[in-house]
């Protein structure tokens, strides 16, 4: 049967997904991602449903990281200074992502994306601790995005370790250099940080890839964590198109 006059507003065409022409995409993208309590306190929810909606939504950045072609992704998901808060919270999202990391490990496993892991494993409960080195071993082979996540990091707490790790090496003085700080740092082997993304609307680092920020551009957005989707992405990566990076030279 044909339809006769039928408007093509009625049919309307699937929304092609946004896209990030490749030109404006970065290396290595970090992300801050903060505001996912405002985001559930907006809708008169508790605390960790915004921390529910934050876990699922790194699944979704994680997947459009890949499809522009980002090579690595480094996510702050809990770091030195979260220990702070209410004992409930923190109890709170650490169980959230005990009950969640196999799960999307998994997933993340079907996309080939390969998970690792900065920050300190010691002083996190056993248990989770194990599912996180689980994690990282499943996808070790994987060529597809690196997801690196910082759970229990700090930029200054990785940079005392790697010095530590250097002294223990018995490296002398006259040996110490930028690379060789670079191959001691739990991101060794990664490249440095292009693109940092914070979400929640602050304009602060929170100790988060000090030594790998040194030359990264910097993108704040008033969106909450949980709302930031890969359109809200792919602007980031258009703003870091734009910029022009003189890594301290003149053009
Ligand atoms: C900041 O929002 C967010 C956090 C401290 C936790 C972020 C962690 C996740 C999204 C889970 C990570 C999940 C995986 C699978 C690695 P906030 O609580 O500071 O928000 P607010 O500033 O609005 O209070």
């Amino acid at each position: 049967m044909t339809l006769v006059g039928a408007q093509p507003e009625f049919y309307p065409t699937p929304q092609a997904a946004p896209e990030a022409p490749p030109e404006t995409v970065p290396t290595h993208v970090g992300i801050i991602m903060d505001g996912n309590g405002r985001w559930a306190n907006r809708r008169g929810l508790p605390r960790l449903a915004g921390h529910h909606a934050g876990t699922e939504n790194v699944r979704r950045i994680t997947i459009a990281c890949a499809d522009a072609g980002v090579e690595v992704l480094t996510i702050y998901a809990f770091s030195t200074e979260n220990w702070r808060r209410p004992a409930d919270e923190v109890f709170g999202l650490m169980r959230l992502l005990a009950q969640r990391i196999d799960k999307e490990a998994a997933e993340l496993h079907r996309n080939n994306v390969r998970i690792r892991h900065i920050g300190e494993l010691e002083g996190i409960q056993p248990r989770l601790a194990e599912r996180v080195r689980a994690a990282v071993a499943l996808t070790r082979d994987n060529t597809g995005l690196v997801l690196n996540v910082a759970f229990n990091y700090g930029g200054r707490h990785e940079i005392a370790r790697a010095v530590q790790r250097i002294m223990q090496a018995g490296v002398s003085a006259d040996n110490l250099t930028e690379e060789l700080i670079d191959q001691y740092l739990d991101t060794a082997g990664l490249p440095d940080l292009d693109l940092v993304i914070r979400t929640g609307g602050e304009m602060r680092l929170s100790n988060f890839l000090l030594w790998q920020a040194a030359y990264a551009e910097y993108y704040s957005t008033p969106i909450c964590w949980p709302d930031f989707g890969r359109e809200e992405l792919y602007q980031a990566f258009a703003e870091f198109g734009r910029r022009v990076r003189r890594f301290g030279g003149l053009s």
